[in-house]
């Protein structure tokens, strides 16, 4: 996951942006890079492919000394991993650097621009067009004002974009800005020295001081201080933070609680986990740690996706994907169930585990026994090196960052992009899927964390579901509906509610309601609709219609431009639109912040709730395998145990 860190100051830069970089490692990355303005006002890049001692190295063997500098560690998206794609990228004449993180999704469109200018790329990837845009701009209208350049290139940007800009003609100063929710701009206070981070860690040995980029501002930051500015250039006020010394604790930065802050993280997991998963020029989805060979997946008769909880809910939605993009039968089943059916597998099937931490032991068992019976197995798995990407044959990880809340967020949406990216994968091996077809799935997808961004500013701005929470958080229970592909959402939001804020609740298919629970309905049991606008939203509408003729209380997950919604539901919780297909990875969000909430608002032990463990590393009623100790009891300590070793072990917390 690309990490920036800036330094501006009296010191040599190089050291202090390594030490950064060092710190944000276990989050993963391909290539590092490092630019420092030198002693002779000459912009030194290096750059190297790999871990960085690569980087450390080349600059060993050719340092570079200067008391400004910004490096970055780069996780493929535009582009394999190589030298040349790493960052940072300059401007045809060495004049500016820029590093980013996120996704410019028009870039093809403003590559071809810039090229019809003169601009010669000599990379693959997005970042260079923002550089050779901020100097296009630098000579052509902005009066050779960098900041209003940096400004006129941002508003061409469409998607989330954390950018460093650092100019030979301005050699005090580093420029960055946020455009979205790619990740975080956090701008660290020294004496007589400054710093800029993509996250906290890397700069938590300097200081404790902080302040934080929000979507659509700039900082303009010297060693003396920062002006911070929105994207008119109009001054804005930042409050400055003080971080607790402790690393775990200086994770949660702004935030109150870890699941509060890995639900915000949204933007940048969604784009963290199609980063090197898409070829933009091709058209093309590479999955190379799945290690299906072509022959392989041509000849999968049946996909059987085993998981538990939060993960089975990611399970039933990409049976859609599967279905749809690759046109594979599937069968999703809770891996407690399926170890004990003696199911039917065979050796053209491919068994495929959902599991944010690896280690779930029903999940590991199904396993064993689907390879027992000769399947090819594969674990969509987010905590690396645990279990489950060990014991199969393939793996595809899911790039969402530790998750430390119990309650899992960004891991059920992560996961649920995977499933989109295997059936893309299966899809275009099969030769289902043309060409065309996928040019404009690959580029709709590459808008998703854009979108998450806008709907979780949107949330963060409104103070919208504190007041719903506050509303709400005295009732006993609560059904939820959902249709189609956004039923498992519909369950997924009522399981976030039960396990944060113990209040009970349901998750229902809206069609089955007439069955049975809508001999539930009154006033004090309110109901959730997910209602984004597709093919099942008239019967969706019915169903609202239902609740509201039995006194109901209806709060929809819709879009803000429904008015047909917005008249009938008491409350919308408002999504972007996008394709039905996408639409639930955006759809839940709203569930998770509202669970949130009102756990906030019950006093509730949001990270760790009672009777919850992040790994369930026993089975329910049975023994656990090292200590022999009965499960039930030992569940929570053992899960609490595996949590901060799963969190030391995968991510070096
Ligand atoms: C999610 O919020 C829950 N904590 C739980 O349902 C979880 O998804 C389930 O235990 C499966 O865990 P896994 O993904 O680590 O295998």
């Amino acid at each position: 996951m690309c990490g920036i860190v800036g330094y501006v100051g009296t010191q040599d830069a190089a050291p202090i942006v390594l030490h950064g970089l060092r710190q944000l490692e276990y989050r993963g990355y391909d290539s590092a890079g490092l630019a420092v303005i030198d002693r002779a006002g000459q912009v030194q890049v290096r750059r190297e492919a790999g871990k960085l001692i690569n980087l450390e190295q080349a600059i060993a063997a050719e340092p570079v000394y200067g008391a400004i500098g910004v490096g970055h560690t780069r996780w493929a998206t535009h582009g394999p991993p190589s030298r040349r794609n790493a960052h940072p990228h300059s401007s045809p004449d060495g004049e500016l650097v820029v590093v980013q993180n996120g996704i410019v999704e028009n870039f093809m469109e403003l590559r071809r621009m810039l090229q019809a200018e003169g601009y010669v790329f000599q990379s693959d990837t997005d970042t260079e067009v923002i550089v050779h845009l901020i100097h296009h701009h630098l000579h052509n209208g902005s009066a050779g004002d960098l900041e209003v350049a940096v400004r006129e290139a941002l508003a061409e940007l469409q998607g989330p974009s954390a950018i460093v800009v650092l100019s030979r003609r301005h050699p005090d100063r580093l420029i960055t800005a946020r455009l979205g929710n790619a990740g975080g701009v956090t701008v660290g206070y020294g004496d007589g020295e400054m710093y800029i981070a993509s996250d906290i860690p890397a700069i938590l040995r300097h200081t404790r001081r902080l302040a934080f980029l929000e979507s659509r501002q700039m900082a303009v930051v010297t060693a003396d201080g920062v002006r911070f500015t929105d994207l008119k250039g109009e001054p804005i006020w930042k409050e400055v933070v003080a971080i607790d010394w402790n690393p775990m604790a200086a994770e949660k930065g702004e935030y109150r609680h870890f699941m509060q802050k890995e639900i915000f993280e949204q933007g940048r997991s969604l784009t963290d986990t199609l980063r090197s998963r898409l070829d933009f020029a091709e058209s093309v989805v590479t999955l190379p740690s799945l290690g299906l060979t072509p022959q392989q997946v041509r000849e999968l008769t049946k996909v059987t996706i085993v998981a538990c909880g939060t993960s089975y809910y990611a399970g039933l939605v990409g049976k859609y994907y599967l279905e749809r993009l690759a046109r594979i039968p599937v069968e999703v089943d809770y891996a407690s169930e399926f170890r004990y059916r003696q199911p039917i597998v065979e050796s053209t099937h491919l068994v495929l585990a959902i599991t944010q931490s690896g280690e779930t032991v029903d999940t590991l068992a199904t396993l064993e026994e689907a390879r027992a019976h000769g399947a090819y197995t594969a674990a969509i798995v987010n905590a690396i090196g645990s279990q489950a990407a060990r014991v199969t044959d393939g793996h595809i990880y899911m790039q969402a960052g530790p998750e430390i809340g119990v309650a899992s967020s960004k891991a059920f949406t992560a996961s649920i992009t995977d499933l989109y990216l295997l059936g893309l994968y299966l899809g275009q091996e099969r030769g289902v899927l043309d060409v065309e077809l996928r040019t404009a799935l690959i580029r709709e997808l590459s808008s998703l964390p854009g979108l998450a961004g806008e709907l979780l500013e949107e949330a963060w701005r409104s103070g919208r579901y504190r007041q719903l929470a506050e509303r709400f958080y005295t009732y006993h229970n609560f059904l939820y509906l959902g249709r189609g592909i956004n039923y498992p959402i519909a369950r997924e939001g009522a399981l976030k509610l039960k396990e944060i804020s113990y209040i009970h609740a349901e998750g229902y298919p809206a069609g089955e309601m007439k069955h049975g629970p809508i001999a539930l309905i009154d006033a004090s049991m309110p109901t959730v609709v997910v209602a984004p606008h597709d093919s099942v939203y008239d019967k969706m509408l019915s169903q609202v219609e239902q609740v509201k003729a039995r006194n109901g209380v209806v709060l929809a997950v819709a879009h803000a431009d429904d008015p047909v919604m917005a008249q009938k539901a008491d409350f919308v919780l408002p999504v972007p639109r996008t394709s039905e297909l996408l639409a639930p990875i955006l759809a839940v969000i709203p569930l998770q912040i509202f669970a949130y909430e009102m756990a906030v608002r019950r006093g509730a032990d949001v990270d760790q709730p009672r009777n919850l463990a992040k790994s369930v590393t026993v089975e329910k009623g049975g023994r656990d395998k090292e200590t022999g100790r009965q499960g039930d009891r030992e569940t929570r300590r053992q899960g609490d145990r595996e949590t901060k070793r799963g969190a030391s072990r995968s991510y070096g917390l």
